[in-house]
């Protein structure tokens, strides 16, 4: 299990010396990139003229657009509710950007007014690789990013 309280200090830090959301979504993909084991995929889509757009990421090159409701991101920023999908392929509308990709989890961003501005999407090639407490360390991991970002 990662350490999601020092993943927390290390966003923190970044945010610290610069909130401008590219290098802080960079950064903060690369930190999970490095500290979640068994996935395929982590990164960013961010809300950009009505649909989702790719933001920084680690892993293999993924769709750059896609729609509200749509998928497992589109669902999660329609309902303004983290995915936890244990298969992906029995979500409906997944999206399968990497075909090795078996479960997902994303998170939802918002701004200071509760807008869903991004979602924090991962991957893995695992079924079921996330459970509770990815949800609650990611979430608090996001929970950072809504608080100091700043968008231009
Ligand atoms: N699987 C996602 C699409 C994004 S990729 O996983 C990077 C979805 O269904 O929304």
């Amino acid at each position: 299990m990662p350490d999601y309280d020092l993943l927390k200090e290390q966003i923190k830090g970044f945010l610290e010396t610069d909130p401008f959301y590219v290098p802080a979504m960079a950064n903060a993909s690369a930190l999970l990139w490095a500290a979640l084991d068994d996935i395929n995929w982590a990164g960013f889509y961010i809300v950009r003229n009505g649909m989702l757009v790719l933001g920084p990421f680690q892993g293999k090159a993924a769709c750059i657009h896609i729609k509200k409701g749509k998928g497992v991101c589109g669902t999660a920023w329609d309902k303004d509710e983290t995915q936890l999908v244990p298969d992906v392929h029995e979500f409906p509308g997944h999206i399968a950007c990497d075909s090795a990709s078996n479960s997902e989890i994303v998170v939802p961003i918002h701004d200071k007014d509760g807008n869903v501005v991004a979602v924090l999407d991962i991957d893995s090639p695992s079924l079921n690789r996330f459970n509770e407490t990815d949800k609650n360390g990611l979430t608090c991991f996001a929970e950072e990013l809504e608080r100091a970002l700043v968008w231009d």
